[in-house]
């Protein structure tokens, strides 16, 4: 049985990397340490146990876990109670040997050794032996409820972990494992008891979603269709999709469910030549994609698209890179993100010999962003002069506004207090900017 007072009031840390999948994670391990009476803090300095919750999916965030260890190794002669230890994908990936590259860490553990942290933390201040605990567990059944310690009005939830995709550029099929799914009716009871403390919206996650699965058979679409009916969330919404995975049932249950499923769906394309497509093994063409793009926009009229895109993927010609910019102005998004393909390790694209130069790659990225800027500005302008309905989730940094989102996912400041979060109102929009709308409430209308 583990000691209820592991922490003795320490403060905790949290520096969190990448994506929302990381956010939950530290939320969750926060969550866990505080019931071993560990206090959590604003700043690294507060803390007696420092931990990075880190992200390899492109380069530079491995370089950010090294630099931001190193900012944190003279406290150690000062604070003997110190203890920091390296999370996520970067500790699943490098395992002892990051505590070999860094002498200075006490503790790596991997993306499913989440729930054994306070065990794991309880050690380093026992023993001083340095901990590692990176195995997957594939075998168990995936079953976590979300925990939050304050939730606000918008939740992330997770649906699925792992992937098994092996797209050749990604490392996230050997940082998180395969894909495993939590139950249907384990989801439905999460999602029940976030809104009975105050969720109206919740964002479901997983690498692909679309390979959704419950143990009981039920699908994405089921799933979307049992929490729209049997649960009393007023939004969803869902990221990432695999266009390979989308299909015409989603659509319709999507156009069916729309007072709650979001009219915002996220499409990782990569590239928009097929050759390249194959080479990435993502498993369509860039007709294909089109095709999932019109049968996406013929159902849901008005869905707003985005994307991500990897410029300079080994043995990308100006030919194949003039295909991915064409395809940005037949989709049109309204947010595109964009990378220079970074060999990741153990993945299949590392190993290409025809790699992209630093300096194309970077001279490509730089067009398709400024072009991208210029689309986005024409698509915002059409919102001006609109209403729309508006969940209003939290203070906004402007003094006097509050901010939420329409259901297109366009952050919406407005003038109002507090009273209003939680709250959809309909609003008038007054500016335009291509990521960014100012509004004001129309009176008269609270949901
Ligand atoms: N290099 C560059 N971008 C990558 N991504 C994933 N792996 C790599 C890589 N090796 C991008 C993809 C993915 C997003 C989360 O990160 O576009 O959709
Ligand atoms: Fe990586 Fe491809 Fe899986 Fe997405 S679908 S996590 S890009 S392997």
């Amino acid at each position: 049985m583990l000691n209820q007072d592991v922490g003795r009031g320490r403060g905790v840390y949290i520096s969190t990397y990448g994506c929302q999948m990381n956010t939950n994670d530290t939320e969750r391990m926060l969550t866990l340490l505080e019931m071993v009476n560990f206090v959590p803090v604003q700043t690294p300095e507060q803390a007696s146990l420092i931990i990075i919750n880190s992200c390899s999916v492109r380069e530079k965030p491995v370089h950010k876990v090294r630099s931001e260890v190193g900012l944190y190794k003279e406290w150690k002669l000062k604070n003997p109670d110190l203890r920091i230890g390296v999370g996520g994908c970067v500790a699943q990936q490098e395992k002892a040997k990051l505590l070999k590259d860094i002498p200075v860490l006490d503790f790596a553990f991997g993306t499913d050794a989440i729930d054994q942290l306070p065990s794991i933390v309880a050690k380093t201040y026992e023993s001083k032996e340095k901990q590692v605990s990176a195995k997957f567990e594939h075998d168990k059944p995936y079953t976590v409820e979300t925990l939050l310690r304050n939730p606000g009005v918008a939740a992330f939830v997770n649906i699925t972990k792992g992937c098994d995709n092996f797209c050749t550029f990604c490392v996230v099929p050997f940082t998180r494992g395969r894909e495993r799914s939590r139950s249907l009716k384990e989801l439905v009871a999460d999602i029940r008891s976030l809104v009975a403390r105050g969720v109206r919206e919740v964002t479901l996650i997983g690498q692909n979603v679309n390979s959704y699965k419950s143990d009981c058979g039920a699908d994405f679409g089921h799933l979307l269709r049992t929490l729209s009916e049997d649960t009393d969330i007023q939004r969803i919404r869902y990221t990432t999709s695999h266009p390979k995975d989308f299909n015409q049932e989603l659509v319709d249950i999507s156009a069916k469910y729309r007072s709650k499923i979001c009219d915002y769906i996220h499409l990782p394309a990569q590239s928009g030549n097929s050759e390249v497509l194959k080479r990435m093994n993502r498993g369509y063409s860039r007709e294909e994609y089109l095709d999932k793009v019109a049968m996406i926009r013929q159902g849901i009229p008005g869905v707003v698209l985005s994307t991500d895109i990897i410029v300079g993927f080994p043995g990308e010609t100006e030919a194949q890179y003039d295909e991915t910019r064409s395809l940005i102005e037949t989709v049109r998004y309204e947010n595109i993100y964009a990378f220079k393909y970074s060999p990741r390790p153990f993945t299949k694209a590392a190993r290409y010999t025809d790699q992209v130069s630093e300096s194309d790659s970077k001279r490509r990225l730089q067009i398709l962003l400024d072009r991208q800027r210029e689309i986005a500005f024409e698509l915002g302008q059409p919102y001006n002069n609109k209403t729309y309905d508006v969940l209003f989730e939290v203070k906004a940094e402007i003094p006097g506004h509050i901010q939420g989102r329409t259901t297109h996912n366009k952050l919406v400041y407005s003038p109002g207090d507090e009273s209003m979060i939680g709250k959809t109102a309909r609003v008038h929009v007054t500016k335009a900017y291509p990521n960014v709308l100012h509004g004001e409430i129309l009176p008269g209308f609270d949901a």
